[in-house]
């Protein structure tokens, strides 16, 4: 990425535009200078039972870091995605689902029944004993039920928690147990690329660790035969067809949790981020409808799963809060074959087309024939997110998808951050290929210093990224422990929130992310802690210590690098090495495989046995000729043999 990145002008000729350039100016200044102001009249975009007096009321010192929006206004989730669409919309399509099967007929859902479906759906929880603040897992394949459930839960003031289809058995009820749900709904199977995931059979040996007061609600979507329990399990849809379509909904403080999402950290345990009802929502619609331009009549389509914040906020609350007509997508890009997604577009007219820099490296490898068979004028805007995005892979997308006439919105944001923070907004700011560009209104981000903390000002600086204020967006702590959510975002950087993200910023004040500066890792989107893999890898008999870090992959942006050192008794071998990939996909799942793993006769540590990950990052990367400092280390010879053996001479 260079400084020197061509500028991508302001397509001319869209005179609806959301936001204007002069717009962004003035509204961003305001948003920042006086937030009460801007977001007490942007919070009047949602319909509240009761309306707020209080906007604002946040406070990051450490110690007492509290933060609350609108929380003397009361309002109810469900309702401002459903019920208040009525019944302008009751015809109109909220939710087009498009399954993995590409000959299986699509759903196309209106609001009306939307609301039909989401009513019953809370009903059957309620006859489950599911009352307001409870939690519910949500462990769904991307089916329209997982949206139903979602808002299901918020018309109750149940709290959901989706755990991603992909994770394992363990991952799952560690999770459930986290939370402490009452519930997990789950799916009889899922097909994705023509292949199927035994949801229901993962869940059930999920449970055998969980206690046995959990209930289990079970989708037949593919009416695949599974296990019964009597008396735990439940056919939720059979249920549905009986209990009344009618659920009143709980009227909620804006303060109330929504939902539990949990993310990886990079120490530790994956952390439960509690996202609240107010703000969240108002936050998730106001970026749905800023950053994608969305205009009455576009069909939108995230190609995130809703196991993922990117899925919470732009398939199912920021859309559906905004009345748009969303898309979810069953499948996987390469199914049946490499142009799948644009068949997508081009059979649902999608207007707004968001994935990650990942999926479209992995279809610039086959080649623009796929993409130039399918008729994609319907687009009109392109976002990414996930990762930093590669000139080559905007500038594929730019051309094959977006044929130069589409702007491409490149999003910075956290599961933490609720919605985008720093993200170019089409027709009002202009883009450098691989620039997230300018923050969003009422996001005030600061460039520090990593070592000392102080703020760097002015253009062409580079350091960590912090942000100095809160936003409506913002996650309010850690599930059941707050202490934990103070150190891990606010006591490193006194004063502000701490993304764990490096940063620019150029010249002309464009951001541009450099990545993880804490020991996460980015693989194909997904976020992964080091510490959750290296201990899956230490569970296992035959290793004695492992140590994880990523390096860059072509495809994935980072890909996984294990450091093994084996029991004493134990030889390396093909077959041990097998085994420890299987072994960390029960454990975790199959996105957490390594896709390396070196055998380590020893790691790297310092004299007070501190492993180096600085030198282990290096070696991975295949860059070790420039180790640094290994004076510090108590063995020193070590290094030798890793760089020998070293996985990665890419
Ligand atoms: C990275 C996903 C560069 C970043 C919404 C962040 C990005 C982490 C971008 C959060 C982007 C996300 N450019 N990096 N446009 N978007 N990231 O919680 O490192 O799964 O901290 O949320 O992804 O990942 P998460």
């Amino acid at each position: 990425m260079s400084h020197a990145a061509a500028r991508h002008p302001i397509p001319h000729g869209y005179a609806k535009a959301h936001v204007s350039p002069e717009d962004y100016r003035a509204r961003y200044a305001e948003s920042v200078k006086d937030p009460e102001t801007f977001w007490g009249r942007e919070g009047r975009r949602l319909d509240w039972v009761q309306p707020y007096t209080r906007v604002k009321n946040t406070d990051f010192t450490l110690g007492k870091v509290s933060i609350r929006w609108f929380e003397d206004g009361v309002l109810n989730a469900c309702v401002n995605c459903v019920d208040r669409h009525l019944p302008a919309r009751a015809g109109q399509t909220a939710i087009i689902w498009e399954p993995d099967d590409p000959a299986a007929p699509a759903r196309h859902i209106t609001y009306a029944e939307l609301s039909d479906k989401v009513n019953r759906m809370a009903n059957v929880l309620l006859s489950q004993g599911v009352m307001r603040g409870d939690r519910v897992v949500i462990y769904l394949p991307m089916i329209p039920e997982a949206a139903f459930a979602m808002l299901a839960c918020a018309r109750i003031g149940a709290i959901h928690s989706i755990v991603f289809a992909g994770f394992s058995p363990d991952a799952l009820a560690n999770r459930i147990n986290d939370c402490g749900a009452k519930l997990v709904i789950t799916a009889d199977t899922a097909p994705r690329g023509g292949r199927k995931t035994a949801l229901k059979s993962n869940t059930d040996a999920a449970l055998l660790h969980c206690s046995d007061r959990v209930r289990c609600l079970v989708i037949k979507h593919t009416g695949d035969q599974t296990t019964w329990v009597q008396g735990r399990d439940v056919d939720v849809l059979a249920l549905m067809d009986q209990v009344s379509p009618d659920c009143p909904a709980r009227p909620m403080g804006a303060e109330d949790p929504l939902f539990i999402l949990y993310t990886s950290g990079s120490t530790g345990r994956p952390k439960g981020v509690v996202h609240t009802t107010g703000g969240y929502l108002v936050y998730a619609s106001m970026t749905h409808q800023c950053t994608f331009d969305y205009q009455d009549g576009d069909v939108f389509w995230c190609t995130a799963d809703v196991g993922w914040v990117t899925g919470h906020s732009y398939i199912v609350y920021g859309p559906l809060a905004n009345g748009a007509t969303t898309l979810m997508f069953e499948g996987v890009p390469t199914f049946p074959d490499p142009g799948r997604f644009w068949a997508v577009c081009e059979k649902h007219k999608v207007t707004q087309f968001y994935t990650a820099p990942t999926a479209i490296r992995s279809l610039m490898g086959q080649g623009p024939e796929w993409v130039e068979r399918h008729d994609l004028s319907s687009l009109r805007i392109l976002g990414s997110v996930g990762e930093p995005i590669n000139p080559e892979a905007w500038a594929w997308y730019d051309k094959h998808v977006g044929k130069g006439r589409c702007p491409i919105v490149d999003t910075f944001w956290q599961t933490e951050t609720g919605g985008h923070m720093i993200t170019s907004l089409p027709y009002a700011i202009e883009t450098k290929p691989g620039a997230a560009t300018l923050p969003f209104f009422g996001v005030s981000p600061a460039v520090l210093d990593a070592a000392s903390g102080t703020v760097i000002e002015g253009n062409g600086v580079e350091g960590v990224l912090a942000i100095s204020d809160s936003w409506p967006g913002q996650m309010r702590t850690l599930w059941g422990d707050h202490q934990r959510f103070e150190e891990a975002y606010f006591q490193q950087y006194p004063g502000y929130y701490f993304t764990g993200d490096g940063c620019r910023r150029d010249e002309d004040g464009y951001y541009w992310i450099t990545g993880r500066v804490d020991d996460v890792i980015n693989v194909s989107g997904h976020r992964m802690g080091t510490a959750e893999v290296e201990s899956a890898l230490v569970a296992h008999p035959k290793v004695a210590e492992a140590a994880v870090v990523g390096y860059p992959h072509d495809i994935k942006g980072q890909g996984i690098y294990a450091y093994v050192t084996v029991m004493n008794d134990v030889t390396p071998s093909e077959e041990l090495r097998r085994e420890l990939e299987g072994w960390v996909r029960t454990e975790i799942g199959p996105i957490a495989k390594p896709d390396l793993i070196q055998w380590a006769p020893g790691l790297p540590k310092t004299r007070s046995g501190k492993i180096m990950r600085r030198i282990l990052r290096k070696i991975a990367e295949n860059d070790y000729g420039s180790l640094g400092d290994t004076s510090t280390l108590a063995e020193p010879a070590v290094v030798d043999d890793l760089i020998d053996n070293r996985m990665n001479r890419g």
